[in-house]
């Protein structure tokens, strides 16, 4: 079964063609963060402008690095929430039109439920069930994934998502949009237990995240410093910013993995690419005898295979959409098909 997939939830214009939910054959993606740079983040009304521009010449390109053509296909995959709506409205309407013109099936899926099946491009033989921790800029979820189309929140972030955090912090030390990525390599040379930041936890809810107070926190320290007229130890502040969270985070998925039994831990998100989060959950993975996967760093970040993969998981519980379908800025993972 071959999926045309569609993904334009925030910054980045994709299209891929994915076979039975795990083979890419074509993967593009059409990046607008230089544009969003010099406004130190997303800017939604500039985001909707350049989908409508990149989205023809993007679906062209994955159709010709596969080989394909429309007549080769068996559905039409697009993200239909959650996300900035003009954004990802952009991309839901062109996959109407498709769909419409072609008289493929048409199959909405949840954003989330994507990244957490960039692992099944990553690990051809992955099934549920397993313990996903969900790490995205706006999204910070534990979640059970019983089955590929059933899941169940076990907790989420109650402010900032592990994303935004990283990217504020990274914003407040003068690095370039989007941070995270700029943070995580800086801080592999500074020292974590340099500062000591706070890891708040939530009462009564022990897999629910929070991270503002972190935030603030390293704010703090970053204006206090400046204000002395101290030159920052930016390898440092990183560092234990980075331990901080990747504590935060590991700590609730190793507690999450306990409580449940579970036998598997799962990362995904474009926060999985980071490099301690990585290196701490195998580490908790190989002590405890779970199984851990995370994506292949190329499937972390936003892309249309991923979209493809849960699609074509989705199309066989016969979640398909009509012509109504409409796009949804924020929609819960867990049934997003109630829509
Ligand atoms: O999943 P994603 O591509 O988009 C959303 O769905 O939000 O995640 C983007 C987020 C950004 O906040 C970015 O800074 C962060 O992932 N990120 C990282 C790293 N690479 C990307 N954060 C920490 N360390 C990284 N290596
Ligand atoms: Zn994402």
């Amino acid at each position: 079964m071959r999926i045309l997939a569609i993904e334009s939830s925030c910054d980045e214009t994709a299209a891929a063609v994915v076979e039975d939910g795990r083979t890419v054959l074509s993967s593009v993606v059409a990046s607008q963060v230089e544009e969003h740079k010099i406004y130190g983040g997303v800017v939604p009304e500039v985001a909707s402008r350049r989908h409508s521009e990149a989205i023809v010449g993007v679906v062209q390109k994955a159709m010709q690095d596969a080989g394909c053509c429309f007549a080769d296909l068996d559905a039409v995959a697009v993200t239909h929430a959650p996300g900035l709506i003009g954004a990802l409205l952009v991309g839901v309407n062109f996959a109407k039109g498709l769909a419409l013109s072609t008289g493929l099936p048409l199959v909405p899926v949840h954003h989330l439920r994507s990244h957490i099946a960039s692992n099944y491009l990553t690990f051809p033989d992955l099934q549920p069930p397993f313990l996903c921790l969900i790490v995205s800029g706006g999204h910070t979820h534990l979640v059970e994934v019983e089955d590929y189309t059933r899941m169940r929140i076990l907790g989420q972030t109650r402010d900032d998502a592990a994303g935004e955090a990283f990217d504020k912090a990274a914003r407040m030390m003068g690095l370039p949009y989007p941070g995270g990525v700029h943070l995580d390599v800086l801080a592999e040379e500074g020292d974590p237990e340099r500062f000591a930041l706070p890891n708040p936890k939530v009462d009564g809810c022990p897999y629910d995240f929070s991270f503002s107070g972190l935030k603030t926190a390293v704010i703090n320290l970053i204006h206090r410093m400046q204000q002395k007229g101290e030159s920052l130890p930016a390898a440092d502040i990183a560092a234990s910013f980075r331990r901080a969270v990747v504590e935060s985070l590991a700590g609730r998925a190793a507690r999450a993995m306990q409580d449940t039994g579970a036998k598997k831990l799962v990362a995904a998100g474009g926060v999985s690419a980071n490099r301690l989060l990585r290196r701490e959950l195998e580490g908790l993975c190989r002590e405890h005898g779970w199984e851990y996967f995370a994506p292949k760093l190329c499937w972390c970040g936003d892309n249309a295979a991923m979209v493809g993969s849960q699609g074509y998981y989705e199309w066989l519980a016969g979640h398909t959409a009509g012509m109504d379908l409409n796009a949804c800025a924020r929609l819960c993972l867990e049934a997003p098909e109630a829509l």
